[in-house]
């Protein structure tokens, strides 16, 4: 490499990988998944089927889905041992250092970890992505001082999440929203997570380690933790008369708006206009609007000004905090559908694998020598 060659900052539109998983044209805009539009299949497959395409490439025929999803319901509960670290640790920890650490606990405990055979990997991804709604739920009653609920086999993937978080069955309003969230959030292309993931997987490194990084990165601001950050921005605006003044003083310090902008989307994320849709029917049927209408306001503001996107976490904000899931545990809810997409591309690596290793820029000093 000669030192004319130029860093690519923030590795925008490098390709680093081959991929037979998601599809994303920014300027369209599409998102598809294993040749899916995701309008298409967002409200048309459950989570289950989401993961299963993710997985296999192919949506589950009936006896399939039957089969995959009696395998995910028996692998739900989660060892004692990592109920006490949820206990144990303080509530001032940050919530997905907690997911974080209790998935490397999952590992630690795993006697097959460094398994990387197909079967072994894949058994590992059923596991986790069966067991992080258990995980999730727990430090949400942890927190608010309850007993962890016991996951509900007769429920599906997210009825049971809802009824481990709140302690009760969720009304077909309900389900069907968490569970489209889910499906929304479950691939994303080679997002900074999905990259984190793949960097571990091409070491030969295990699949709990490359699922601790994707987990590590998601929680960033500028990523997956902007859920959280966009929900604090609603409170803080407080009601749709405020959201201008907001936005003006906000831009005018140069503060970035969590919830908005997007490195590859720049007419709109796909997500997004899903999610708006279903904040504002969840808003029109629980008769709930606040959140929602200090979302718009904000966006309409953020529009006239700036002109800047609201992202996948702008309205999943209010949809998640209307189901009943606190403001610090929405971005564990992300990384709770997003191991459906880190799995599938940790498998992926492992089958056609290449050390990640790139170059820097090497920018410093040449030829100091010590003291004699
Ligand atoms: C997602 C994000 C990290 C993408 O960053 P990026 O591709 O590096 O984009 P840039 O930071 O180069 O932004 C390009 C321009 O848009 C502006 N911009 C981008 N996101 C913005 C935001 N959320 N609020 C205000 N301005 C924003 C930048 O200030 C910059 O403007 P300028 O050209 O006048 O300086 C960025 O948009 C962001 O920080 N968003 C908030 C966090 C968030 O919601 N993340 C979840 C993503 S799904």
């Amino acid at each position: 490499m000669t030192q004319q060659e130029k860093v690519v900052s923030g590795l925008e539109n490098v390709l680093a990988f081959e991929s037979k998983i998601a599809y994303i044209d920014g300027n369209k805009p599409e998102l598809s998944i294993r040749g899916y539009d995701i309008k298409d299949i967002a409200h048309r497959l459950t989570f289950e089927d989401m993961a299963f395409l993710l997985w296999n490439g192919r949506v589950p025929s009936a006896v399939e889905r039957t089969a995959f999803a009696a395998e995910l319901t028996d692998l739900r509960r989660v060892p004692d041992q990592v109920l006490d670290l949820l206990r144990k640790t303080p509530a001032s920890a940050h919530p997905m250092a907690m997911l974080r650490t209790a998935v490397s606990l999952l590992g630690a405990l795993d006697a097959d970890a460094d398994d990387l055979s197909p079967d072994g990997l894949v058994r590992k991804a059923k596991s986790l992505m069966a067991k992080f709604p258990t995980i999730v739920a727990a430090q949400v009653r942890i927190q608010a001082g309850k007993t962890p609920m016991e996951p509900a086999p007769w429920l599906g993937h997210a009825a049971n999440f809802y009824h481990m978080v709140s302690g009760r069955s969720p009304d077909e309003v309900t389900r069907k929203t968490l569970d489209t969230a889910l499906v929304l959030y479950a691939e994303h292309e080679t997002n900074a997570s999905t990259f984190a993931a793949r960097v571990v997987a091409g070491t030969q490194s295990d699949f709990y380690s490359a699922v601790v990084a994707g987990i590590g990165a998601i929680k960033g601001p500028l990523h997956g933790g902007a859920i959280d950050e966009a929900m604090r921005m609603f409170m803080e605006v407080g009601s749709p008369e405020k959201a201008a003044a907001y936005v003006d003083a906000a831009l005018a310090a140069k503060r970035k708006l969590p919830g908005f902008g997007h490195r590859v989307y720049k007419a709109g994320d796909p997500r997004a206009a899903e999610l708006r849709v279903m904040a504002q029917a969840l808003a029109d049927a629980t008769g709930e609007r606040k959140w929602f209408d200090v979302a718009v306001a904000t966006e309409k503001r953020m529009g006239e000004t700036k002109n800047i996107i609201p992202n996948v976490d702008y309205f999943a904000a209010p949809v998640l905090y209307q189901l009943g899931f606190p403001m610090d545990l929405m971005t564990n809810v992300v990384a709770t559908s997003r191991i459906a997409g880190w799995s599938a591309h940790i498998l992926e690596q492992y089958a056609n694998n290449r050390l990640v290793r790139p170059r820097a820029l090497y920018t410093g000093p040449h030829g100091l020598r010590l003291e004699q």
